[in-house]
């Protein structure tokens, strides 16, 4: 049972080391958001910027446009395509894009 669980533990090592890196899937889902927060979440005009973001800021505001508890024109319908761990992805990704 041990040995199972450890062997379980390893074979996830690799999927955890190349989520440190961007993994492939984030820059496709970042991309949608790039027609109206710009470039790599660097927004000109109005739109708020992604870029920089605290990560529990940006979870937190998905969470509520999804819920309908923070006001939106569009973010409450696109925040509802999207699973809490490709919310988690897109936070971590938009943090580490320099402002
Ligand atoms: C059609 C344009 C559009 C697209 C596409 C879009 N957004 Fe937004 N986003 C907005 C607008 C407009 C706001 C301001 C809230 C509102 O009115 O909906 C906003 C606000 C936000 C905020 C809050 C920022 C803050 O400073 O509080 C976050 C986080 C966010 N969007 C994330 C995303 C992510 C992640 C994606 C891609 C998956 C995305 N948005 C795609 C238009 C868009």
């Amino acid at each position: 049972m041990k040995r199972r669980l450890l062997a379980a533990a390893l074979a996830a090592l690799p999927a955890l080391a190349h989520a440190a890196q961007d993994p492939p899937q984030v820059r496709t889902l970042a991309g949608s958001c790039a027609n109206c927060h710009g470039t790599a979440g660097r927004a000109v005009g109005a739109m708020p910027s992604l870029a920089g973001l605290a990560p529990a800021y940006f979870v937190e505001q998905m969470r509520q446009f999804r819920d309908g508890r923070r006001p939106a024109t569009v973010m409450h319908q696109i925040a509802k395509g999207y699973s809490d761990d490709e919310i988690a992805l897109l936070a971590e990704f938009f943090a580490r894009q320099p402002k």
